[in-house]
């Protein structure tokens, strides 16, 4: 099997770590260049501290952790600490990492690198606001033709936003950095909360995690009970979605997820409808499709796949 090279470029936050945890037991497949902090879920000092956490937890103090950008290209922060808690990993232990970060900028990090691989060699992962990623290609246009694809976390259209009555929190957040992104040519798969809300977390699936002969399979259930207490308080759901891993779900085993090729675009100006996803299901807009548009999901396949990767972490 080729290992695919990804730069995931995240805010942790709860589904984040556990996302990063999967994608860490998942050598096999994934060669992870790096990990890559934005402000996000917490702000950036945070997210940047909980990456290095998460690396620690598996033992690999070997990913490089390059801390990105404070705060969205134009827009103040907006956080989430009411669903991932103060530190932005409630429901387990906090240390202070050893690993330190790197001395580079994310955004630069993520230039250089593109510049220097071959190019449609390297694949973006972002599931945070997209400002790191938009601001790349902001500043080095080039490395646009140099992405193999941006499979990101992102967007909502038949489920409804999750911030706002229209908008997913991470286009939300930096809805500009979005629409540089998905205006920049390069192949995008999103996979929105269309998808996500199908991929929720639940007692025994839980359970198996938390009985991995291991340290990573119940740390990963603990920040998954805790997770889940704002989308059961908040929407009355009997658990949580699991954003962010299904990101890693899709590099590992896109057939586990179904979508359609359409156009996607952002709302930047109103502020009713902020960072809201249009997306052109029926391709009634004569736009052209600028998004593999991810709808549909296995879920208890999508779980198989996750648990299997937390097994093989220490
Ligand atoms: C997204 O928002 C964040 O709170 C999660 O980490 C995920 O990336 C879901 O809307
Ligand atoms: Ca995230």
């Amino acid at each position: 099997m080729t290992r695919l090279s990804i730069i995931f470029d995240t805010d942790p936050g709860q589904d984040d770590a556990v996302a990063i945890l999967a994608l860490l037991g998942a050598r096999d497949g994934i060669d992870l260049l790096s990990l890559t902090t934005v402000a996000g879920n917490v702000g950036l000092g945070l997210t940047s501290r909980n990456a290095r956490i998460v690396c620690e937890w598996a033992r690999r103090p070997d990913v490089p952790v390059y801390a990105g950008c404070e705060h969205p290209l134009l827009r103040p922060l907006v956080t989430a600490e009411q669903v991932h808690g103060k530190t932005g990993l409630d429901g387990v232990p906090i240390h202070e990492p050893n690993m330190p970060l790197q001395g580079k900028h994310a955004v630069d990090f993520i230039v250089d690198t593109l510049r220097e691989a071959a190019a449609g060699t390297i694949t973006l992962c972002p599931v945070g606001p997209l400002t790191n990623i938009a601001l790349a290609l902001r500043k080095a246009p080039d490395i646009a033709a140099r992405i193999k694809e941006i499979v990101l976390m992102g967007g909502a259209y038949f489920a409804g936003g999750n911030v706002s009555p229209a908008a997913e929190f991470n286009i939300f957040v930096d809805p500009e950095a979005a629409a540089v992104v998905l205006g920049s040519g390069v192949p995008l798969v999103m996979l929105p909360l269309d998808v996500t809300h199908q991929v929720c977390s639940s007692a025994p699936r839980i359970a198996r995690m938390r009985a991995l002969p291991n340290r990573c399979g119940p740390l990963a259930a603990d920040i998954l009970t805790s997770y889940e207490r704002h989308d059961v308080q908040r929407f009355g759901v009997h658990g949580s979605p699991l954003h962010d891993p299904c990101v890693v779900a899709y590099l590992l085993q896109p057939a586990l997820f179904t979508g359609r090729q359409v156009n996607v675009e952002v709302e930047t100006a109103s502020p009713l409808t902020r960072g809201a996803t249009v997306v052109d299901w029926w391709g009634i807009s004569g736009r052209p499709a600028n998004v593999q548009y991810i709808t549909k999901a296995d879920a208890d396949g999508v779980f198989a796949l996750l648990t299997d990767c937390l097994a093989k972490l220490p």
